[in-house]
């Protein structure tokens, strides 16, 4: 029989194990086990080159390692990969997970990425030798993906349609093995300018016994790929799926090895996406991407403000506008609130995309300092465009949603609100109120009701006859 190269080692007290049980005898923690392999590359350490591993500080190559980000062609997914740079887009040798639950558009975008970059090659008529994409496709087979591909290109190119596939035909190579040491072994043959895994749960090592998409498979796979990635400066993207738990598989050790971790929510009703960096060593982790879910794949939202304004119902109580930041970016969204009476002896506090504590805060405030009779009726509040609300800023238009539906008396709509409200019935200020404000000039909000202009929660309620 021959050895086994791997061994199972307890992720609490690194015990080690020829087999996996369920429970470690060292420390008695359940189900801690992993496997992992025995036969590490370099076991000796050659001090020989020693100063090799020593690099001076450099001004001048860190600035010019800022310049060797690659655009991905899609500007909202460069937008938040680097932030708003003169030089935007992926890092060269940067590993970037993006996770996102099964339908939510991840092969798509990356499609849309490959597509991108080869069409931009195709256009500047660069060599084969500088366009090839490698797409490794556990999940689909490649007919799929070719299919998506020619579907996209066909709405989007469809003068230079055919120039384009031969061109495509040339330079985009799939893996459809599931041994990542194959997948090294092609990026290291075709030194592609991207690499996608599609995705890294469908990938196994030879080196280790357990099946596809095990906590153990999935780290020793994405170590080779990182450890390719880097050594060949090759940006790659790795997909990852998301447990019901909303994390991404084969958890926390995937997010240490690579250098970005991307998310991918949105509502499956609505076309409307959003992009999230959790992790970023290249770039800031607080950009979001908005994007529209279309025909041809996602596309950039401009001004998702506008967006989210557009579906607006004039001349219904119970609605305002609010500012929130999303990332550096301010975004208005429209809030609604129902209060209907209650039959139940504890009326109901429901949100959707807004906190229950702070419906119960709000409607106490409004109670004691503005005299609202909210304690017998059921409230109901709801951010439009899927978004969750969670700053305090939101406070103002909150309250005054839900004092214009009980009302029921409608809310100018050229008003936005921006502010917290405090326990005592004090408008209070908020961070990044300028860059509210700002936005809402631009899109032609004539009145921002704030601290400015009132001290207290009551004094708005007043002045807008409710
Ligand atoms: P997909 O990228 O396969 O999701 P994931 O890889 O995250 O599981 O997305 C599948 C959904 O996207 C599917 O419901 C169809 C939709 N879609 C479009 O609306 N337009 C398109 O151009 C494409 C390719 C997919
Ligand atoms: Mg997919």
């Amino acid at each position: 029989m021959p050895k086994s190269k791997s061994v199972y080692i307890c992720q609490e007290c690194g015990q080690t194990y020829p087999k996996w049980v369920g429970q470690c005898y060292q420390c008695g923690q359940w189900n801690s086990l992993v496997e992992e392999t025995t036969t590490k590359k370099n076991t000796e350490v050659n001090l020989d080159d020693f100063t090799k591993n020593l690099v001076q500080f450099s001004q001048a190559e860190a600035v010019k390692g800022d310049k060797k980000r690659v655009s991905t062609t899609i500007r909202e997914f460069d937008r938040v990969l680097s932030g708003e740079n003169s030089t935007m887009g992926m890092v060269e040798g940067a590993v970037m997970l993006i996770g996102g639950e099964p339908g939510i558009g991840k092969s798509t975008i990356l499609t849309q990425v490959v597509i991108g970059l080869l069409s931009d090659s195709f256009v500047r008529k660069k060599p084969d030798a500088k366009s090839r994409v490698l797409y490794v496709s556990g999940e689909e087979n490649p007919d799929q993906i070719s299919l998506r591909i020619n579907r996209i290109l066909n709405i989007e190119q469809k003068n230079t349609f055919k120039e384009m596939s031969a061109f495509f035909e040339n330079n985009l190579s799939f893996v459809t093995s599931i041994q990542v040491e194959v997948v090294c072994e092609a990026i290291k043959k075709i030194k592609p300018m991207v690499v996608i895994v599609d995705s890294i749960q469908t990938l196994k090592s030879i080196s280790l016994t357990g099946a596809s998409g095990s906590i153990g498979q999935i780290r020793e796979s994405a170590e080779q790929l990182t450890e390719i990635a880097k050594s060949t400066k090759t940006p790659m993207f790795l997909v990852g799926h998301v447990t019901k738990e909303g994390q991404i598989a084969g958890p926390k050790v995937l997010e240490h090895i690579v250098d970005t971790v991307i998310e991918l929510n949105g509502e499956r009703t609505s076309n409307l996406r959003f992009m999230r960096t959790v992790k970023n060593r290249f770039g800031p982790t607080d950009e979001v991407g908005v994007f529209k879910m279309t025909q041809a794949g996602f596309e950039s939202v401009d001004n998702p403000s506008e967006l989210f304004l557009a579906d607006r119902e004039a001349d219904v109580p119970g609605s305002s506008t609010v500012c929130i930041i999303e990332g550096t970016r301010p975004l208005l969204v429209e809030v609604q609130a129902l209060v209907t009476p209650s039959r139940l002896a504890m009326p109901r506090r429901v949100g959707r995309g807004v906190e229950l504590s702070r419906i119960q805060i709000l409607a106490a405030v409004l109670e004691k300092h503005c005299k609202l009779p909210l304690s017998e009726r059921d409230i109901f509040l709801s951010a439009a465009g899927g978004f969750t609300i969670k700053e305090p800023a939101v406070d103002l238009g909150l309250a005054v949603a839900i004092a214009s539906s009980l009302k029921n008396k409608k809310i100018p709509q050229n008003m936005l609100f921006i502010g917290e409200i405090g326990l005592l019935g004090e408008i209070r200020p908020v961070v990044g109120f300028e860059k509210r404000e700002k936005e809402a000039k631009k899109l032609g909000f004539e009145r921002v009701i704030s601290k400015k202009s009132h001290k207290r929660v009551e004094e708005v309620l007043r002045d807008l006859g409710l």
